[in-house]
C-alpha cells in the first residue's frame, strides 16, 4: 500500500499541476478524493491492512488526503487568478483562497435604501428613536385611549408596566416634534416589535417607516401627493392609488391607503384577494391631541403622518409569499438578491 501512495501523492501532484480550469480540478477531485475516488478506495480498504501496519497506514492516507485538498484549492486559487503559480506547490501557509462573492445587503435594507431615497428627493431629512420605549410616546402621547386592546399584553411586549417594545414608529414623531420647531418633514424608519403568532404574513418583529409633514396650511391634497408621487417612484409606473376612511387615534381624519394591484392592474388575483387593491399604508391628518403633547400650537400648525410595513412593500416588489423568509438568514434564499436594489 505504501507503494500506491507515493504513486499517487507524485501523480496527485503532476495532474494538480498541469490542471488548467475549475473543471480540470472537479475531475481530479472526483478521480482522487470523491466517492469513487481512488484514496477513497484505499480508505475503505484499510480495514483489510494488518492491524499492526493499520495505524500508520491510516496516518500515511490522511494525510495525502490533506495534502491533495491544500493543493487542488490552492490550484484553484491560482486559476481564479488569486496568486502566483509557483507559490501553489504545497504550501499551506499561503493565504486561503479568496471568497469569490461577496456579500449582499439583506432585501429589506434595500428596500428601506430606496424609500428612503425617494423621501430624501422630496426634501425629507431622517430620524430615529429607540425600540425600547415609554409606554407614553407609544400610546399615550398619540392619543389611544387608556383602554384602547392595543395596550393589551395580548398584542405588546411589555418590559414593565411603563416601558414596552414599540409597536409602531408612530412615537418617534412626538419626539421628533419635542426637538424640532416647525416646519418639518422627516421620515423615521426602524424595527417595531408586536405580540404576535407568526405566520406567513405576521411575525414578531418587522419594520416601518413613517412619515411627518408639519406646516402652516398643509392639507390632505398634500398627503394624496407625497402618496401618489412615493408610489410612482417606487413601482415604477403610473399605480393609481385610493383612500379608504379608517381610523387611527393619533390622526383625524384618518385613511387607509390603497394601490392598484401590481400584479394584476386592478384585474383581481390570488394576490389582492381579488379585489384588485393592496393596502400600503396607514395615514391622516395629524390629530391635534398629538400637537399639544409634542408643544407644538394646534391652531396654528396642521400636518399629515403616514406609516407603511417595509416587509411588506418588500414583499409586493419581489414577490415574496412568506414573510419568515425575510427573517431566517437562509443563503439560499438572501443569495437570490444579490445585485437587486
Ligand atoms: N402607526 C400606524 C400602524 O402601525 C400607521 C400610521 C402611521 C397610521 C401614521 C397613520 C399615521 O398601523
Amino acid at each position: 500500500m505504501k507503494e500506491t501512495i507515493d504513486r499517487l501523492r507524485s501523480e496527485g501532484l503532476e495532474r494538480i499541476k498541469a490542471a488548467e480550469s475549475d473543471s480540470d480540478i472537479e475531475a481530479i477531485r472526483v478521480a482522487l478524493l470523491g466517492r469513487k475516488g481512488e484514496i477513497t478506495a484505499l480508505l475503505r480498504g484499510l480495514k483489510d491492512v494488518d492491524p499492526a501496519d493499520r495505524p500508520a497506514m491510516g496516518a500515511e492516507l490522511n494525510l495525502l488526503k490533506v495534502d491533495l485538498t491544500a493543493l487542488l484549492d490552492s490550484r484553484q486559487c491560482v486559476l481564479r487568478g488569486g496568486g502566483s503559480a509557483t507559490n501553489m506547490v504545497g504550501d499551506l501557509t499561503l493565504p486561503g483562497v479568496p471568497p469569490t462573492s461577496g456579500g449582499t445587503n439583506h432585501p429589506l435594507l434595500s428596500v428601506l435604501d430606496s424609500i428612503c431615497d425617494i423621501f430624501y428627493g422630496m426634501g425629507f431629512t431622517r430620524d430615529d428613536g429607540p425600540e425600547v420605549e415609554l409606554d407614553y410616546y407609544n400610546f399615550t402621547a398619540l392619543n389611544f385611549p387608556d383602554d384602547h386592546p392595543a395596550r393589551d399584553i395580548q398584542d405588546t411586549f411589555y418590559i414593565d408596566p411603563k416601558i414596552c417594545l414599540r409597536t409602531q414608529t408612530s412615537p418617534v414623531q412626538v419626539r421628533t416634534m419635542e426637538r424640532n420647531e416647525p416646519p418639518l418633514a422627516c421620515i423615521f424608519p426602524g424595527r417595531v416589535y408586536r405580540n404576535e403568532n407568526a405566520d406567513a404574513s405576521h411575525s414578531s418583529e418587522f419594520y416601518q417607516i413613517e412619515g411627518l409633514v408639519v406646516d402652516k396650511a398643509v392639507s390632505m391634497a398634500d398627503l394624496k401627493d407625497t402618496v401618489d408621487t412615493f408610489v410612482r417612484n417606487f413601482f415604477g409606473a403610473e399605480e393609481p392609488t385610493r383612500f379608504r376612511p379608517h381610523y387611527f387615534p393619533f390622526t383625524e381624519p384618518s385613511v387607509e391607503v390603497d394601490m392598484q394591484c401590481v400584479s394584476c392592474r386592478g384585474k383581481g388575483c390570488g394576490v389582492c384577494g381579488q379585489t384588485g387593491w393592496l393596502e400600503v399604508m396607514g395615514a391622516g391628518m395629524v390629530h391635534p391631541n398629538v400637537f399639544k403633547a409634542a408643544g407644538y400650537p394646534d391652531d396654528v400648525y396642521t400636518g399629515f403622518a403616514f406609516g407603511m410595513g417595509i416587509d411588506r412593500i418588500a414583499m409586493l416588489k419581489y414577490g415574496i409569499g412568506d414573510i419568515r423568509l425575510l427573517y431566517e438568514n437562509d443563503l439560499r434564499f438572501l443569495k437570490q438578491f444579490r445585485g437587486v436594489s
